[in-house]
């Protein structure tokens, strides 16, 4: 066996709803990176996912943009096509049989009762009337995803969690039946909590309006940043002010390498002896060093004429051989394939070829 062939594999990935934030980095690309030198690492862009509650065409074609942007956000941070695939959903047969095959091995009620089906069809203004099949469906086909490359370990938030437990019943039950096939993936944690909004009311995402993008200019930063929420009771520089659960210090904590400044600031800002804009501003040049190399490297990438689709291209390719793969065994474990083997067999004698 060679060294490629007994690493662990690992699956996760983003459904293409844009440019990618602050939060994507500390949450999970910046894991990514440094999982895809230990791991066979499968990223997949999860477009149908998109479907589930948006399933018009104009969507379709608006997604398509996404699509590139966010691997080219992905190069940016540093996942390298050429140890981990970058796949797009949509273009893999094999994802669509096996997500029916998996819906027989999961009951309804085990679908109705995640707090997330209603969490996303809130979020999408759907109704409780109005739950499509495919939303019910949604963590089925995030099975399928994963246990198309026989994943160990699914790097996810706590909020798709609950989805990773369902992936394991899936698995646990079409092994049950048919034989060993799949592996039960664990699910592997960020350890960084989610990461809080510029307006302090929530977690960073791009819906809320409170995020700031990875591929954002300078001058960007540096206007959000000044609109940051701090420390509402602060209305002088020279009132005593909260660092503790204050954004502009929790990305000061995370993004600025100056650990002696922080400190400094932290200090002069429990005293009242330091001004927000000072703070801010101190902040926003952190920001736009940590954002320095990874912008060079988009901008690198996107004038590349074909890259990004290149290895998109390539990625997929990949992973439809490694789906045919699993599909075939999952048909052949079912006795689906014996059958269909059987019919033609016959069909052919009586022609006579
Ligand atoms: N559900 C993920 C999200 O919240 C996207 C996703 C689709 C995914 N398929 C996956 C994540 C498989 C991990 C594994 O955007």
């Amino acid at each position: 066996m060679t060294e490629e062939t007994e690493k662990k594999r690992i699956l996760t990935g983003d459904r293409p709803t844009g440019n990618l934030h602050l939060g994507h980095y500390v949450g999970s690309l910046q894991n990514r990176v440094e999982l895809q030198d230990k791991y066979d690492c499968y990223f997949i862009i999860a477009d149908l996912h998109t479907l589930t509650t948006k399933p018009e065409k104009e969507h379709i074609l608006k997604i398509r943009d996404n699509v590139r942007e966010m691997v080219l956000d992905y190069l940016a941070c540093g996942i390298d096509p050429k140890k981990s695939t970058i796949y797009l959903q949509s273009a893999i047969p094999a994802v669509y049989e096996m997500n029916l095959i998996f819906e027989m091995m999961i009951s309804i009620n085990r679908l109705t009762g995640l707090p997330s089906l209603k969490e996303m069809a809130r979020n999408a203004h759907i109704d409780d009337e109005s739950i499509p099949f495919g939303l019910l469906g949604y963590p089925v086909l995030q099975s399928a995803d994963i246990l198309m490359p026989r994943a160990h370990l699914v790097p996810v938030g706590k909020d798709n969690q609950a989805h990773i437990e369902l992936c394991r019943s899936i698995a646990r039950k079409f092994n049950a039946y048919y034989g060993e096939v799949f592996p039960e993936p664990d699910v592997l944690l960020s350890n960084v909590p989610t990461l809080i909004g510029t307006d302090g009311q929530g977690k960073m995402s791009k819906s809320a309006g409170n995020s700031i993008f990875l591929a954002d200019d300078p001058k960007t930063v540096e206007k959000k940043v000044r609109g940051m929420y701090t420390d509402p009771n602060r209305v002088h520089a020279n009132i005593p002010g909260t660092v503790e659960g204050n954004p502009v210090f929790i990305y000061h904590d995370i993004f600025n390498p100056n650990k002696e400044e922080v400190e400094d600031l932290k200090k002069r800002y429990r005293e009242g002896t330091v001004g927000d804009v000072e703070v801010k501003d101190k902040l926003a040049y952190a920001i736009n060093q940590f954002l320095a190399p990874i912008r060079e490297r988009r901008q690198v990438f996107s004038e590349d004429k074909g890259y990004v689709e290149q290895v998109i291209y390539e990625g997929t390719m990949h992973m439809n051989e490694v789906a045919n793969a699993t599909v075939k065994e999952m048909r052949s474990a079912m006795g689906l394939t014996g059958g269909w083997n059987k019919i033609s067999r016959v069909a052919r004698k009586r022609q006579g070829s």
